[in-house]
């Protein structure tokens, strides 16, 4: 089958390596000049598990190619994946500009039957949009075209984007017409074999689904936050607390840890995007609005209880800081808590010396060179004559810690974790103070 695929960014690289991995032939179109020719010398834009194989894999056997050429990427596919950005406007709402741009592409050189297959996270409305885009700008060139929009959205976790696209849970496709369904369905077929995945509903409730997902999601870890919060004040242990609900299979143990907040692209930009679509309908999704502002609370946490531990003097402090990026995996550090918990701690005076294993140039490319904040290249150097430790992603590398040489490591010794990945009891031998999320022993 012939895919043409509009961005490569995250999702729109994923999805070109994956399809054509199975067979497809592939045509990524990005308008990002240098992009391509990295790409097109296997050089990866972004850091994901698997995918620099796969890239290089099937450019090698000629069934995926990149090109900035509009016409030409509008001409191959029968399938157009439009994977563009949708970044959060001024009020939290979708930015579409990206979006209606590769419409009116399509429309302009667009010559036979198409399929538009929104895969870019948008606002319920959007494929409608797109189509209405398209078909404005064919009645402009007096064409009488067939053509199709659907929506198919990804539930990629960055990390696993591989793993999910291969093995996800299902493949939805919002769609009434008949003829996008059934090639909507060969283009799954090879993940389609031993139960059936493919979800097939109207358009809305496609779109709606996605927006669905992450806010569930990103509510079960604000209430465990608020949860967690609850229990350091009464004394109480959300590990504990969280083993006890998640026996529940109602409740389950998946996405229930709490922490130092949800970061990343996706949760905190999909939670207010959809606060906003419910405004925009005379809806006030208070749940939601709460979901967002306790996460924004949680973010400022780790500051917080350093700040208390080192009885608010931070001027001149150095801070080391274990993990940069918003979970391990990745490299991304988009709404990343160790975003906030930096910027603060330079506001108050502090300098910053961070250990990532992954996200130490794209720290540097967010904040340049700057005297207080030094990156060094492991967790070893980090503590390395720091004041005290904070700890923000739990990458496996720092899951086992010899406590008694980290005290030794610490001019105070204080460490505050936001992952929770070491008993408070072991920690407090080695004469540490010990600062988690949510644990009454820890305070
Ligand atoms: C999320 C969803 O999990 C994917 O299904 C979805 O496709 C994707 O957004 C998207 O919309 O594209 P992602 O943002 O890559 O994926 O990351 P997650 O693994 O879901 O983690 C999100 C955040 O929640 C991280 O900051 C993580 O630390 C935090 N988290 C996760 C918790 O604090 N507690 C948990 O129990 C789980």
């Amino acid at each position: 089958m012939r895919i043409t695929i509009f961005g490569t960014g995250y999702v729109g690289l994923v999805t070109g390596a994956c399809l054509s991995d199975v067979g497809h032939n592939v045509l990524c179109m990005d308008v990002d000049e240098a992009k391509v020719a990295r790409l097109l010398d296997g050089d990866m834009p972004i850091f994901e598990p698997g995918l620099e194989h796969l890239v290089k894999r099937n450019v090698a056997n000629g069934r995926l190619r990149f090109t900035t050429d509009t016409a030409s990427a509008v001409a191959f596919g029968t399938l157009q994946f439009i994977a563009v950005g949708t970044p959060p406007d001024e009020d939290g709402s979708a930015d579409l500009q990206y979006v209606l741009a590769v419409a009116r592409a399509i429309g302009e050189h667009m010559n036979d039957y198409k399929v538009i297959v929104d895969k870019s996270t948008v606002p319920v409305g959007t494929a409608n949009n797109v189509h209405e885009t398209i078909r404005q700008v064919l009645a402009k060139r007096g064409c009488d075209l067939d053509f199709n929009v659907c929506s198919n959205p990804e539930f990629l976790k960055e990390g696993a984007a591989i793993e999910d696209f291969t093995y996800g849970a299902r493949i939805i496709v919002g769609t009434e017409s008949e003829r996008a369904k059934e090639l909507m369905r060969e283009c799954y077929a090879p993940y389609n074999r031993h139960h059936e995945k493919l979800m097939f509903m109207d358009v809305r409730s496609a779109e709606l689904t996605k927006y669905a997902a992450n806010a569930m999601l990103a509510t079960k870890i604000s209430f465990m936050n608020e949860i967690a919060n609850l229990a350091e004040r009464l004394g109480a242990d959300i590990e504990a607390v969280r083993h006890g609900i998640g026996s529940d299979p109602r409740i389950g143990y998946h996405f229930i840890y709490p922490g130092c907040g949800y970061g990343g692209s996706c949760f905190p930009k999909d939670v207010q995007a959809l606060t906003r679509t419910a405004q925009q309908v005379g809806y006030e999704a208070e749940l939601l609005a709460s979901v967002e502002a306790v996460n924004q609370r949680q973010k400022g946490t780790l500051f917080n209880k350093l700040a208390q531990a080192l009885n608010r003097d931070l001027t001149g402090k150095t801070i080391a800081l274990w993990g940069l990026s918003f979970k391990p995996n990745t490299d991304d550090m988009r709404d990343a808590p160790s975003r906030d918990l930096m910027e603060s701690l330079w506001t108050a005076g502090a300098k910053v010396r961070a250990y990532d294993p992954e996200a130490m140039n794209e720290c540097r490319r967010i904040y340049g060179d700057r005297d207080d904040l030094i990156l060094v290249k492991s967790r070893e150097d980090a503590v390395r004559g720091a004041d005290a430790l904070v700890i923000c992603t739990e990458w496996k590398v720092f899951r086992s810690v010899d406590f008694y040489w980290l005290k030794q490591q610490l001019a105070i010794p204080v460490v505050v974790d936001g992952r929770n990945l070491y008993e408070p009891y072991d920690v407090k031998q080695a004469g540490l103070l010990y600062f988690a999320v949510g644990r009454a022993d820890s305070l």
